[in-house]
């Protein structure tokens, strides 16, 4: 059976009972409009631990001022049935009040890692998502908690979180889904027209071209996946990079820690891809 809980109290007594029961917890944060991306943390974690939690918010802290949180897509009653689908224990679906209301409130500042990458064009968002992680982290207590690698930077960034406030959660990235064409799921992938979405494969497409290349000189690489992207017109380049995958720090030479990572707009959906390379 599935619970849809809106309260942090009922979250905690719900998992508390499980926790009492000696069952482990396995927790996926989520912003909700779920997909076949979501479904395989889902299921890692269904596979791995006693009992799921999955968070739905859309998190005000962590879109900018000319964000889309008002047009975020949501559909609740979509989600509900994916969860009990996957075997959910635990939906926790709080509205912003709950979150946030009335108490008083201080934000994490994850620092200069958060300024790279996507934190260039997204001042502000990773201290936003390490905020609402950290709370949604004390009311899941101690799991494992699933993130996708789609979303390298912030998985670096929450592993760093957990480890400098010694959080008892074990942080899990788990691999990219994509679409049968290659385009990387996401819930933003709805904001796409037709030509931007067949646009979009150009994301895919840099990174393989680069990967096959042969080259390994980060800079090249990066100048490589920059030229592909900007030859297709729908597309405005934000980065292509070549970095370490645990600093995020531009890698001059490949080594066995590093990732090709590429973002660019297509129409006003801002769409992010990677894809680790091997020396
Ligand atoms: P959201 O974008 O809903 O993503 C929730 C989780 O699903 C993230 O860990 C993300 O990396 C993962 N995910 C999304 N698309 C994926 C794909 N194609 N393959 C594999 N995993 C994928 O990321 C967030 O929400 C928020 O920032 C959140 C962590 C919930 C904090 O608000």
């Amino acid at each position: 059976m599935t619970l849809l809980i809106p309260t942090i109290a009922g979250t905690r007594a719900a998992l508390g009972a499980d926790r009492e029961a000696g069952r482990t917890v396995g927790f996926v944060p989520t912003m909700g409009y779920l997909h076949e991306g979501h479904a395989s943390l889902i299921r890692r974690a269904r596979a791995e631990c006693d009992a799921v939690l999955v968070s739905i918010f859309v998190n005000p802290l962590q879109f900018g001022a000319n964000e889309d949180l008002a047009a975020y897509p949501r559909d609740l009653e979509a989600d509900l049935a994916l969860c009990k689908r996957e075997g959910v224990d635990v939906v926790f679906h709080p509205d912003v009040e709950e979150m946030y209301g009335g108490r008083a409130r201080f934000c994490i500042d994850v620092g200069e890692i958060g300024d790279r990458l996507c934190g260039a064009s997204r001042p502000g968002h990773f201290n936003g998502v390490a905020t609402v992680v950290a709370k949604l982290w004390n009311i899941a207590g101690p799991c494992r908690s699933y993130f996708g690698e789609k979303d390298l930077q912030q998985l670096v960034v929450l592993r760093r979180l957990a480890a400098s406030f010694d959080v008892p959660v074990e942080v899990i990235g788990c691999r990219i889904v994509r679409e049968p064409d290659g385009l990387a799921m996401s819930s933003r992938n709805v904001y796409l027209s037709a030509e931007e979405r067949t646009a979009a494969l150009v994301l895919k497409r840099a990174l393989d071209q680069a990967a096959a290349s042969g080259e390994r000189a980060g800079a090249r690489l990066a100048a490589m996946m920059r030229e592909t992207i900007s030859s297709e017109p729908l597309a405005r380049l934000d980065y292509a990079v070549c970095v370490d995958t645990e600093t995020l720090e531009d890698a001059g030479h490949v080594t066995d820690r590093a990732a090709l990572a590429v973002a660019a707009w297509f129409g006003k959906a801002r769409l992010i891809d990677n894809m680790t390379v091997t020396a």
